[in-house]
């Protein structure tokens, strides 16, 4: 019925998420309220095991946890079979409490500080993505303080246009993120010197929301080369940490390239190289397609008003979901009521920033005070950027399963707003 959203289906003129009613589901655990299908994000992590599943070696789908941290997910995508792409120690804390298997835990970020180092080597993780020679030297000495012997990756910045938002474009030239090649060779060489590494890897990202295939096969293609390049000077390469997000279809009107589609070009591109070096273990790290369209975010409409358009006023904002207003981000609207008579309205928060619109001039369903609004595909990057603007508390966030419905995070009280200020004396 709509792309990407498979376990949504209309009942008796009503949106149901995994086969609950999403308007029963608002007047139970109020609203805003993100509701986060189990279901969906088994479909949509089986898609990658399935279509990897002949890989030559080893295949690791690292679930970027930036996407969406919460307890309860990172612990089914554990159960799932996912291993974790971290970029904070809080991400690795998260990791570990979901049991992440070590081996499976791949740290990333460009300015890793050595408190979070000393837990990724403490934590005998598959690999630091080591973004600059400084954190080598830094990873190299806290490893030689703990008594250990770190894995390091090195993130390289292929300069490859990954066509998609500039402000999620990650491995263009002028990128803050990794290494070109030249400066990458020369940091392997020294971890190769260095007592308290020990090379594993190249890892390379490219971007978010990539919706076209050709920029995977190029980056594929650099990495391939380069592992050559390695190999005839005497240096083997275990694994393959290839980043770039697949995107997700926020837009239902239009079809992009599936996880097999993209699967296929990525490992054929991978087997051109066969006869010229040994195949490295696969590490992929998405996060979007893996959470995005598992998620929706069911608000209230409490104001309706007829100025330059009809305005509907909603409950949910930009603190709760900020993409709208950050990216210009495209999120698919409508009533959770199907009346029949369609009408063209914009939908807006309450927050006092022009930006906080979450969908100018779109058709939905005739819509009231007191209506269901559902504002789909907001699992990635939806309650892991929300925030307290206007002193405004995070939403709750339900999971809905076969097996039942969960509350997997509480809405935050005026109390929890203000619960790390703290008043000096002299103002008490
Ligand atoms: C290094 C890295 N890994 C993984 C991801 C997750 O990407 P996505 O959510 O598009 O799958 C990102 C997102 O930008 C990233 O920068």
């Amino acid at each position: 019925m709509f792309l990407g959203n498979d376990t949504l289906e209309i009942k008796d003129k009503v949106v149901h998420i995994d086969g609950y009613n999403v308007i029963e589901l608002a007047e139970k655990f109020g609203t805003p309220l993100y509701v986060m299908s189990e279901e969906q994000i088994k479909i949509n992590a089986e898609r990658y095991f399935k279509a990897f599943k002949d890989y030559k070696k080893d295949f690791i789908l690292a679930y970027a946890y930036k996407a969406n941290s919460n307890l309860a997910i990172t612990r089914l995508l554990t159960k799932l079979g996912c291993g974790a792409d971290v970029v904070s120690g809080g991400e690795l804390y998260i990791a570990k409490l979901s049991k992440v298997d070590n081996d499976k835990i791949v740290f990333n970020g460009n300015c890793k500080t050595k408190e979070e180092i000393v837990m990724g080597v403490e934590s005998e993780i598959r690999a630091f993505n080591v973004d600059s020679i400084s954190e080598l030297i830094m990873i190299n000495e806290t490893a030689k303080e703990l008594g250990k012997v770190a894995n390091v990756a090195f993130r390289v910045n292929p300069d490859i246009n990954p066509k998609t938002h500039p402000k999620i474009s990650t491995g263009l030239k002028k990128s803050k993120f990794g290494l070109p090649l030249d400066l990458a060779k020369k940091a392997i060489k020294m971890a190769l010197e260095m007592e308290n590494v020990n090379f594993v890897g190249i890892h390379c990202h490219i971007g978010s929301q990539i919706t076209d295939v050709s920029p995977f096969i190029e980056e594929t293609r650099k990495m391939m080369e380069f592992i050559v390049e390695l190999k005839n000077e005497g240096i083997e390469v275990r694994d393959l940490n290839l980043g770039g997000g697949l995107g997700v279809p926020y837009y239902k009107d239009k079809e992009i390239p599936t996880v097999e589609d993209y699967a296929k070009a990525i490992i054929n591109t991978i087997y051109e190289f066969e006869d010229k070096v040994e195949i490295p273990n696969l590490i992929l790290e998405p996060g979007r397609s893996i959470v995005a369209t598992a998620g929706y975010l069911i608000t209230k409409v409490h104001h309706i008003k007829e100025t330059s358009c009809k305005w509907v006023m909603v409950d949910a904002g930009m603190n709760d979901m900020l993409r709208p207003a950050m990216y210009e981000a495209y999120h698919h609207i409508i009533n959770a009521k199907v009346k029949g008579e369609k009408e063209v309205v914009s939908v807006a928060g309450g927050l006092c920033e022009s930006s906080d619109i979450f969908g100018k001039d779109r058709e939905l369903d005739k819509v009231e005070v007191g209506d269901t609004i559902i504002i789909f595909d907001v699992g990635a990057y939806g309650i892991s950027m929300a925030n307290n603007y206007n002193a405004r508390g995070r939403p709750r966030m339900i999971l809905t399963s076969k097996k039942g419905v969960y509350i997997i995070r509480e809405r935050e009280t005026y109390a929890d707003l203000i619960s790390k200020d703290l008043i000096p004396p002299h103002l008490l």
